[in-house]
């Protein structure tokens, strides 16, 4: 439990320098860390396990509010035609990203269901970022897209979430039944 916290405080909540798509890569690493801690957690240590679902679930929450406001729009405008796809795609595995999220309102760890809930979430979304960084990132580099001053935009935004946050505090996964 003491490592699933210290775990959820040291990689989650620093927001790097650097232009929107090394923000946001800063994010799936975070991400990766708390599905990797998730998966050595024993088996019976259902707090660590909610502590370590609550943390990836807002991460994902905000993470994919900040693409979908910021960095998709701008996709969409910069990209040629024939990469277009590859940013329709993205909003559609969000869109499921977010179905299994929600799912976590009405599981606590220990339910049948939120394991398996858990891993499938992790894949899809492993599956995703590395399309984002092998096919969508590149792509946007190549062209002349502001990424310095999206990077900034993001930045401010995800302070402004990460507040909200605090000052409403995080609820255990599970609580909201
Ligand atoms: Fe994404
Ligand atoms: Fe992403």
């Amino acid at each position: 439990m003491v490592q699933a916290e210290a775990v959820t405080r040291n990689v989650t909540r620093d927001t790097p320098a650097g232009d929107a798509l090394v923000l946001l890569e800063a994010d799936h690493r975070a991400v990766e860390k708390l599905f990797d801690a998730f998966k050595k957690t024993d088996e019976h240590d259902l707090d660590a396990k909610a502590t370590l679902a609550q943390r990836a679930c807002e991460m994902l929450a905000m993470h994919t509010m900040l693409e979908e406001e910021f960095l998709y729009p701008a996709a969409q405008e910069a990209l040629p035609e024939d990469e277009k796809p590859d940013v329709e795609e993205a909003y559609i595995e969000h869109f499921l990203v977010k179905t299994l999220i929600g799912k976590f309102e009405f599981l606590k760890p220990g339910d049948k269901g939120f394991d398996a809930t858990f891993k499938v979430m992790s894949e899809m979304v492993q599956h995703h970022v590395e399309e984002e960084e092998e096919e969508l990132f590149p792509a946007l580099r190549r062209t002349k897209c502001d990424l310095e001053s999206l990077g900034t935009r993001i930045a401010r935004r995800k302070d402004e979430l990460q507040a909200k946050l605090d000052a409403v505090g995080s609820r255990s996964v599970g609580d909201r039944t």
